[in-house]
């Protein structure tokens, strides 16, 4: 008896709507692609995604800077995406937007299935972060500057010092400054939303999924000992999932002027691109015996989902995706295909640096 036809569901990562491709993106895309053609080849019905990652400040503040609408800065990087997709070949069967209607509504929904459930996975807590005054905007770390409090290093970003590699928040730089206006940042106050990732349920679901994603499968040797050791001491902290206006993002239900951090309806784009790709009938008419909804099609254990994605973006998708889906009721990924940077001199390509391509 021939073998049941897979059914696969794939991924790259999605790219920011903020600009042009450099080469470890089309990498990315090459590698998901030859997957994908093989796996086309052998016989499978593969669903091959991908969406623009549209969302955060730095895209509202960069097309503020060109003095346009964030709209009109993610509608042309994205038509330059998609040129450069079919330039390069690459077998997208859908590309989307996490700005659609299709991603506002799943990302709503999924946040009140953690929110509603018993008990619930959403806190609301008070924090206290910087505000820039001048600009009326509470500061995302990468818009502090200051000195790092472990070695004293001048211009330092408000998560990470880039010259001694100490970790640290905001709050702990010397002499902070908003990197927007040059303002002295203010401490403000705010309510915040948190994902209880540290609740032992989601910890114990975290550490089974992470050792077998699914029957048969397992994470890359060197992203499992990297997970082992976020999760090892069960120390995860909870995951703040809100930002407040101005912010280009969906807005948090039932809390006015509050939004989803980018990183939470981001993956939540996959969903999105391939609920397009289902309700558009484009998979219908790529697999004609292909007659189930896109509910159906997400919830079906059979189906594989697969992601590919690069190794800075680990944490992501082996703890907060995973999580997410689980404990929204939906199905999680099959697996994630990690790949490393391409390097210039054994140091990661820098536009910056003046090494990248
Ligand atoms: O790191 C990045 O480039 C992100 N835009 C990747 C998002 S992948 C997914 F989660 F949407
Ligand atoms: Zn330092």
């Amino acid at each position: 008896m021939p073998a049941a036809r897979r059914t696969l569901f794939v991924t790259t990562a999605l790219p920011y709507a903020n600009g042009p491709f450099h080469i470890g993106h089309i990498m990315e895309y090459i590698q998901a692609d030859v997957w994908v053609r093989f796996q086309r080849m052998r016989g499978a019905e593969v669903h091959f995604v991908c969406a623009d990652d549209a969302h955060g400040a730095p895209i509202m503040l960069k097309a503020e800077g060109e003095g346009i609408t964030p709209e009109q800065l993610i509608e042309r990087v994205g038509a330059s995406h998609r040129e450069d997709w079919a330039r390069y070949l690459i077998s997208f069967d859908t590309t989307h937007s996490t700005h659609s209607p299709e991603n506002t509504e799943l990302a709503q929904s999924i946040y009140r299935a953690l929110r509603d459930r018993t008990p619930s996975l959403i806190e609301s807590r008070t924090i206290e972060q910087f505000y820039d005054p001048v600009k009326g905007m509470f500061l995302p770390d990468r818009y502090i500057k200051g000195e790092c409090p472990k070695c004293g290093a001048k211009d330092q970003y408000g998560d990470a010092c880039e010259n001694c590699g100490s970790t640290y928040a905001p709050t702990d730089l010397r002499n902070p400054t908003s990197a927007i206006t040059g303002a002295t940042p203010e401490l403000r106050s705010s309510e915040h939303l948190f994902f209880r990732l540290s609740a032992p349920e989601v910890v114990a679901f975290l550490r089974r999924w992470t050792a077998t994603p699914a029957e048969g499968q397992s994470l890359q040797p060197e992203v499992y000992n990297k997970v082992r050791e976020w999760l090892g001491d069960g120390k995860l902290s909870d995951w703040d999932i809100s930002r407040d206006a101005p912010y280009f993002g969906i807005p948090v239900p039932d809390a006015k002027g509050k939004y989803f951090y980018v990183w939470l309806d981001a993956p939540i784009g996959y969903l999105a691109a391939l609920r397009k790709h289902f309700d558009s009938g484009a998979a219908r008419r790529a697999y004609p015996h292909e007659t189930r909804s896109f509910d159906e099609f997400v919830a079906d254990p059979a189906v594989e989902q697969y992601h590919f994605i690069g190794k800075d973006i680990v944490y992501f998708h082996t703890l907060f995706w995973p999580a997410t889906l689980h404990f929204s009721g939906r199905k999680t990924p099959t697996n994630v295909f990690v790949h490393g940077f391409i390097t210039a001199s054994g140091e990661k390509m820098s536009k910056s640096r003046g090494t990248g391509v």
